[in-house]
């Protein structure tokens, strides 16, 4: 056979082969876009493993109109321009490749908006053909991929899936992956319409190690050997544990946020330090995060970019050796003795207003490598902080320098799988919006309705509250400026009694003699707060009996001032698109409430009586 030149789509469909091998490969590519583009909230969307659809969305930065194409074509990148910058890269991606590669062996649909766009784009590329189609569509900033029937037109690597149910083992297990090393963002998976995982973002180092728990599970942080150590411009964090547990199997690795599904130069590290410390039936497990400049680092070995070439490979051995034998030197006691206190709490997830102390940390993994004393100030700093309720509580020194035992409580539910069960349960088609507040619905019935948004807002409000779900706005601040409000005998008496029911909504009050002093409260009552105190004082005085933490929100939500916001038809979207998604129950529960039926027999009427005058 004669020497011929492969034509483009053949070609992307063999080198896909080699990023594209399954559907989790797909979703890590996606999400690790998503991460790229600064995303902090990621919903991933799985229909039969992934066989038949992935669907990813999220909040970054999203994608030009003029650059969607242009997005989908192979070695198409904005992440690099020459090969110097690859020496200092701190992206996931940068090889251009992924897009191209999904798109080559699926039907994949592209929709994005960026913030100086004012409507959505959307392409469509259909395997070997490469047509590409572009048009408007309604989608709020940031980016949707849309991946249907992976490798329908490669049967030979249909027929190496594996079943549905395994395919989406993955899945979920590479999203546990990733979730572990980006705690500042909020990553939900979906399995045929079921919410299956909610990883909530935190803004606290105290939920760090909480999130540690739910992704490693108890019996890991129960055990492991807590591992930090900084040389010069290396540092390494984690966890090891030996165990006989058969069921813990755990092995990761991350190098500046980068997964790694293994690396025989750390693992034998590790293997070296621990030599003596194990026996035969024991098997080492880790999590482990290594910062290192990324200019002592190669991970251009493969298009996966799961491997790395160390320079040089002896020192970073070494290094790894130390850390671990340190820690094992230092008789580091098992993390489950640093560990004074965990209440359990319930599934929704803390109610953060309960640490009214609590301050936004920014957690956000990027690699960073902190000078070592600046490390330990930071440290100490967030071991004060971290005196809170509901959270791991770190080393307790004595003066001699060892370490208090104290007994742990980890709560048993949490590494248990939080399967969240969920109907679809929808608002119906949006029409139109009305300024500056309504939506114009048509149901399934095909009825008309009015929907109004600050109505749903406040709903969804006093639903977050009551079951403790914390976003920006109605997380506690603290004050710069306390505010001081002067109070009679028998105010001051009615808020001593009601301060700590206020503090569980986010309300720091402390009292001293006749003023109240407020130190925190959520960002979303501090502008009404000094008109609604002295009412909510007046409503508690009223009320005979003890008015109850849910009462109290209720009230709360109900006096918040309308605000005469206008709506733009995305944020419109975005309301609603969360709300379906996140708290499709809450819609069933609610939609009365908040739906105005429209009836035009009147108007029909009134017209066709015009007409027939006439
Ligand atoms: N979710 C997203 N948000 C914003 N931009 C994206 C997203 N996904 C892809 N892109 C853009 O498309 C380009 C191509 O993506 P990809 O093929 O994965 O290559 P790479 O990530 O290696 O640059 C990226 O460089 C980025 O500019
Ligand atoms: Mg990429």
């Amino acid at each position: 056979m004669s020497i011929k030149v492969l034509p483009p789509h053949i070609a992307n469909q063999i080198a896909a082969g080699e990023l594209v091998y399954r559907p989790s490969s797909v979703v890590k590519e996606i999400i690790e876009n998503s991460l790229d583009a600064g995303a902090t909230k990621i919903i991933i969307q799985i229909y039969r493993g992934g066989t038949k659809c992935i669907r990813i969305r999220d909040n970054g930065s999203g994608i030009a109109k003029d650059e969607l194409t242009i997005a989908l074509q192979r070695y198409s990148t904005s992440k690099i321009t020459n090969m110097k910058d690859i020496e200092n890269i701190t992206s996931m991606g940068f090889r251009g490749e992924a897009l191209n590669s999904v798109s080559s062996v699926s039907r994949l649909t592209l929709t994005s908006r960026t913030t100086s766009q004012n409507e959505a784009w959307q392409v469509y590329s259909e395997g070997s053909e490469f047509a590409v189609t572009l048009k408007p569509v309604s989608h709020p900033v940031g980016t949707t991929i849309e991946v249907l029937d992976l490798f329908y037109n490669m049967p030979v690597r249909r027929k190496f899936m594996q079943n549905e149910r395994i395919e989406f083992t993955y899945i979920d297990e590479i999203i546990r992956r990733i979730a572990l090393t980006r705690c500042d963002v909020t990553f939900i998976l979906q399995h045929n319409g079921q919410i299956v995982r909610q990883y909530l973002a935190i803004s606290h180092q105290s939920q760090h190690q909480r999130r540690m728990i739910k992704l490693c599970g108890t019996a890991f942080i129960e055990n492991s050997l807590e591992i930090d150590w900084q040389h010069s411009n290396i540092a390494i964090k984690g966890w090891i544990t030996n165990t006989t547990d058969k069921n813990i199997h755990m092995q990761y690795i991350y190098v500046n946020n980068r997964i790694l599904f293994y690396h025989q130069l750390i693992n034998n590290a590790i293997l070296q330090a621990y030599q003596e410390k194990f026996t035969s039936t024991q098997h080492l497990n880790f999590v482990l995060f290594l910062e290192i400049n990324p200019n002592q680092i190669d991970i251009n070995i493969h298009p996966n970019k799961n491997q790395i070439l160390f320079y040089p490979r002896r020192l970073i051995h070494d290094f790894i050796y130390q850390a671990v034998v340190i820690a094992l030197q230092n008789k580091n006691l098992p993390l489950r003795e640093k560990i004074k206190n965990i209440n359990t709490r319930p599934a929704a997830g803390e109610n953060y207003f309960s640490n009214p102390d609590n301050k936004n940390h920014n957690l956000s993994n990027k690699s960073t490598i902190i000078p070592q004393a600046s490390q330990k100030e930071q440290r100490s700093i967030l071991e004060q902080q971290l005196h809170l309720r509901n959270c791991i509580t770190l080393v307790e020194e004595n003066k001699s320098g060892n370490v208090c035992n104290t007994k742990i409580k980890v709560p048993t539910t949490i590494a248990k799988p939080d399967i969240i069960s969920s109907t679809n349960y929808s608002f119906g088609r949006i029409l139109t919006l009305i300024a500056p507040c309504y939506l114009l619905i048509e149901s399934n019935k095909n009825n008309l309705a009015l929907l109004s948004l600050s109505v749903t807002n406040k709903c969804l409000i006093e639903y977050k509250l009551k079951t403790g779900i914390i976003d920006d706005t109605l997380r506690s601040q603290p004050l710069f400026l306390p505010l001081s409000i002067n109070l009679c005998n028998e105010e001051i008496k009615l808020l001593k009694y009601y301060q700590l029911v206020l503090k569980k909504i986010g309300i720091l009050l402390e009292i001293d003699h006749n003023k109240a002093i407020l130190k925190a409260i959520p960002l979303l009552l501090k502008k009404h707060f000094q008109k609604m105190f002295p009412k909510l004082l007046v409503y508690l005085r009223k009320k005979k009996v003890t008015v109850k933490h849910q009462q109290i929100i209720i009230w709360i939500v109900k006096n918040l001032p309308n605000e005469s916001v206008v709506w733009s038809y995305y944020q419109a979207i975005q309301l609603l698109a969360d709300i379906e998604l996140l708290w499709p129950q809450w819609i069933k529960n609610t939609l009365y409430q908040i739906r105005f039926p429209l009836n035009f027999e009147p108007i029909i009427q009134a017209i066709n009586k015009q007409i027939n005058n006439e």
